[in-house]
């Protein structure tokens, strides 16, 4: 039997504030009907003044160490993928740690913008898989709201803030109908760095800066780079895509989603679908979209999940979890 990473709770948080397409139409030149049919996106919560990446996490942590049943004492590792930490350092992982009473192992944050929940989960599978720790918190938490240019109707009307978290506790299984993470790919392509950042920095600019994009180069990179990496998943573990109960894609965009899934020969039902509400929280909206289907009944213990993701760099990379 092999050591492998079991998925032992997730858990989830959305600011209170709602944000409509029809409040945004109000602020920049657009309409609730232009948003909805180029992207799926009816609304997006947003973090009030003085309301931090970490309190998100905290949150979202907390709810998924209630669902795998552990405290902060039984972590030994926190990985927490982000774009928009609190300050520059030290790392909101290490917020995270104080506040649910994780006084050992290690707690650090990655950047792999809108993927890096997927990098950060494959980053925890190896941790474990090494022996190097045994009970791991995985979290996606953003607030893009931050580094949103709210004059560009270009960008503006797509993000979104959120956290998500997954509890993973090392266990042992061979084959691919056995629980916990069957593998992970990651990708990354800085050629394409231009296409989707942010335009300050500490080193750069001394300032936070906005985020910057060219729409169309992205979607049409993400349809691809998408349909590579989840058939790369599949023939990796010799399966085909009718052995996937559910799709949870990144949540950037409906057209985007539904171009993954057709690839795949899959039906919408099959498919988690959150960015109508929740637009795109970035590093959050996968854990987000599993929590949630998770909750409602949808994802069942013994069900397989494939787990995608694209975003700046570019950035791009999917996992088969068996749940
Ligand atoms: N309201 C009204 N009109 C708008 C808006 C808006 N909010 N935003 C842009 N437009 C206008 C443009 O100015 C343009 O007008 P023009 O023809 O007069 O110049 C027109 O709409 C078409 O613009 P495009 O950018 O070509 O529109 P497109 O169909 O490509 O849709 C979108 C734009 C939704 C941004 C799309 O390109 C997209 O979703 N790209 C992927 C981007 C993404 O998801 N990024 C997230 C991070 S990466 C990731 O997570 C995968």
């Amino acid at each position: 039997m092999a050591r492998r990473s079991l998925a032992l709770g997730s858990g989830s948080y959305l600011p209170a504030r709602i944000l409509t397409n029809a409040e945004l139409a109000e602020r920049v030149d657009t309409t609730d009907e232009w948003i909805q049919a180029r992207t799926g996106i009816k609304q997006r919560h947003i973090a009030a003044a003085g309301e931090k990446t970490s309190d998100l996490a905290i949150h979202a942590a907390n709810a998924a160490m209630a669902a795998a049943g552990v405290t902060g004492a039984d972590i030994d590792l926190i990985v927490l993928a982000t774009a928009t930490p609190d300050n520059t350092f030290p790392s909101t992982a290490t917020t995270v740690q104080a506040a649910i009473g994780m006084h050992g192992g290690a707690a650090f944050d990655l950047q792999a913008v809108c993927s890096g929940f997927i990098f950060a989960l494959a980053t925890a599978d190896n941790f474990i898989r090494a022996g190097q720790c045994q009970k791991a918190l995985v979290i996606g938490a953003e607030t893009f709201s931050r580094i949103l240019d709210w004059e560009d109707r270009g960008t503006c009307v797509l993000f979104g803030d959120g956290a998500g978290a997954l509890v993973l506790g090392a266990g042992e299984g061979e084959g691919v109908d056995a629980p916990g993470i069957l593998s992970t790919h990651l990708h990354s392509d800085g050629r394409y760095r231009d296409m989707l950042y942010v335009d300050g920095g500490p080193s750069a600019t001394q300032t936070v800066g906005y985020l910057r994009m060219e729409g169309r180069e992205v979607f049409k990179h993400a349809v691809a780079n998408l349909s590579n990496v989840v058939i790369e998943a599949l023939e990796a573990n010799g399966l085909e895509a009718d052995a996937i109960d559910w799709l949870v894609p990144h949540q950037a965009n409906q057209r985007i989603i539904a171009g993954a899934a057709k690839k795949l020969k899959m039906n919408l039902d099959r498919v988690v679908m959150t960015v109508d509400r929740h637009a795109n929280t970035s590093a959050a909206s996968v854990p987000l979209a599993l929590d949630e289907a998770v909750r409602d009944g949808r994802i069942k213990r013994g069900d397989l999940l494939l787990l995608e993701a694209m975003g700046g760099g570019f950035t791009w990379g999917a996992s088969l979890l068996r749940w």
